[in-house]
């Protein structure tokens, strides 16, 4: 049985996964591929990224459960969205935008960093 917190991130990737499916097809309905960068990173920053770690954290529950998971699950998953809701501005000509891509990055970046030590850390 896969526990509560594991989860999270396994439905929070469902979500990501139908908002780039969409936009995947708007794309190719409208030949208007302005977003391809914003498609590319929910899939793959989302849907693939988020499922992956929910999967982790199931095998490593050590891991998962830890006080490093819980920052590291807020701080991915504010990084996150704040990232592509600023790429999808800037591609759509908002260049005011930018510093908001550069602080959701590394807000991905320090969390992604906090999950590997996390995982180090409690692997047993
Ligand atoms: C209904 C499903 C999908 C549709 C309609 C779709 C549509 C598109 C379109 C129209 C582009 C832009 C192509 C271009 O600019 O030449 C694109 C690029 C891309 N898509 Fe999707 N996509 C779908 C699913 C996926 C999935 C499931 C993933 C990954 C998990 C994915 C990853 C990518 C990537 C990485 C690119 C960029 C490729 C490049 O830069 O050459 N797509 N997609
Ligand atoms: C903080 C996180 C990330 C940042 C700041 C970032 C940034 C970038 C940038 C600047 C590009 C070039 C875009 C262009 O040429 O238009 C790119 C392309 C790409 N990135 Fe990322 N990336 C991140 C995370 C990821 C992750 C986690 C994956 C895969 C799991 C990924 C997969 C790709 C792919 C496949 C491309 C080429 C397709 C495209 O241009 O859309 N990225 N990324």
């Amino acid at each position: 049985m896969m526990h509560a917190h594991a989860k999270t991130w396994v439905y929070l990737a469902l979500v990501y996964f139908l908002v780039a499916i969409f936009l995947g097809v708007q794309m190719g309905v409208s030949q208007d591929y302005a977003l391809r960068s914003v498609h590319t990173h929910v899939h793959l920053l989302g849907w693939v990224s988020l499922t992956l770690t929910g999967l982790v954290y199931h095998f490593f529950p050590h891991a998962g459960q830890s006080r490093m998971a819980h920052v590291h699950f807020w701080l991915y998953n504010s990084g996150t969205p704040l990232m592509l809701v600023a790429l999808a501005l800037f591609a759509r000509g908002q260049g005011a935008a930018q510093p908001v891509i550069a602080i959701g990055s590394v807000m991905v970046l320090l969390a992604v960093v906090l999950f590997v030590f996390n995982v180090l850390r409690h692997r047993g």
